[in-house]
């Protein structure tokens, strides 16, 4: 059986948020749980306050990157109440996937949330909302739930955490060209994922084409500012996030993780760095160069050649490295870290949806070549 599950609603207007209480009070939202980090209440805080007036609230505002279960447990130990309508998460995915955590926490006490999974039940007994402030994680409209355990990361799911209402308002996204880059890419990243993904169906590269095709067109104007390209950036980055959610990422994310992992750069970045060798490679399997054509007519291309030098064209123009070389890490340094990439490429999860089985050489020629 394929299952595919988004959330039951999806606003999306900008500034929508100056009407979140009405907008809550419809679903049936009294009292709130509202999630958020200090950056956001310093950028929205008097916004959310004056729209949220009407409601009963409290707030969790501490949430910092990369949340680990300590400070999950911590922080439910600092609530008045443990019973709430709703857990409303405004931020980005951090924000977003310690609010799922504390809806399980706050659900059942007794749960192990280092043992979430998808074969049991977490019984929710709150609403989970997602107000995502950055258009790229696909976090508001996904299962999943990455925390850290003190040592390392800890990637879990279950559908029960698919928010049920997702709401999307682009006036709260960044400025900052450093964000807008690497998420828009990211989302880019995962629309081509999904669609090579090898539990891809029809309904998720629907999802995805028009995203890709969104995505080129538009994170420029987003880069720059304007505001019909960063509502359409918005919308598409959850539109990609529903698409690999319901698919899956493949090789350029399972290489992306390790490169990121090992020199510490932007998950988007790193991803982006993948997607053409991911391409090359994945057009091995006839299904998927198809599906890449399918791609390449949608964006005036003609093969997946032409595919290829489409999107290093894109790259170029908002500013996303190509190649390693391009971030100027040194060539030995490079080298000397390869065993570390392969091993970490080899352990991660999402390499079992890439439509070709890529084998440790297979991997080591990809790091070797995209230097
Ligand atoms: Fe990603």
């Amino acid at each position: 059986m394929t299952l595919f599950k988004f959330p039951r609603t999806v606003y999306f207007q900008r500034d929508i948020i100056d009407s979140l209480g009405e907008l809550l009070s419809k679903e049936g939202i009294k009292k709130a749980l509202i999630v958020t980090d200090r950056n956001v209440l310093n950028l929205i805080g008097d916004r959310i306050g004056k729209a949220l007036s009407i409601m009963e609230t409290e707030y969790l505002t501490d949430v910092l990157p990369e949340p680990s279960i300590k400070q999950i447990n911590e922080a439910i130990s600092n609530l008045r109440s443990r019973t709430y309508d709703a857990v409303i998460a405004i931020g980005g995915g951090s924000v977003i996937d310690f609010s799922k955590a504390i809806a399980v926490a706050i659900s059942n006490p007794q749960a192990d949330l280092g043992a979430i999974s998808p074969f049991e039940s977490i019984n929710l007994k709150t609403k989970l909302v997602a107000i995502p402030t950055t258009s790229g994680t696909g976090s508001d409209v996904s299962f999943g739930v990455v925390l850290s355990d003190g040592e390392g990361k800890l990637a879990m799911g279950n559908y029960e955490l698919v928010p049920e209402i997702d709401i999307l308002d682009s006036s709260l996204t960044p400025v900052s060209r450093n964000i807008v880059v690497p998420t828009g890419i990211d989302a880019f990243v995962h629309s081509f994922e999904a669609i090579a993904s090898n539990t891809s169906s029809i309904l998720t590269d629907a999802l995805a084409e028009r995203a890709i095709e969104t995505i080129f067109h538009n994170l420029k104007g987003a880069i720059e500012n304007e505001e019909g390209a960063k509502d359409l950036m918005h919308l598409s980055a959850t539109m990609a996030g529903i698409a690999f959610s319901n698919s899956g990422t493949a090789s350029a994310h399972a290489l992306g993780h390790s490169f990121g992992a090992v020199f510490h750069v932007t998950h988007g970045t790193s991803v982006g760095l993948f997607l053409i060798p991911s391409i090359i490679f994945n057009s091995q399997n006839p299904e998927t160069r198809d599906k890449y054509l399918r791609v390449s007519r949608i964006l005036g291309g003609s093969d997946v050649d032409s595919l290829v030098s489409k999107i290093k064209n894109f790259f170029k123009s908002v500013g996303q490295p190509c190649r390693i070389r391009d971030l100027g890490i040194d060539e030995r340094i490079y080298s000397s870290k390869l065993d570390q990439l392969v091993s970490l490429s080899l352990r991660d999860s999402e390499l079992a949806f890439n439509p070709v089985l890529a084998g440790e050489e297979d991997i080591r020629k990809i790091f070797v070549g995209n230097y």
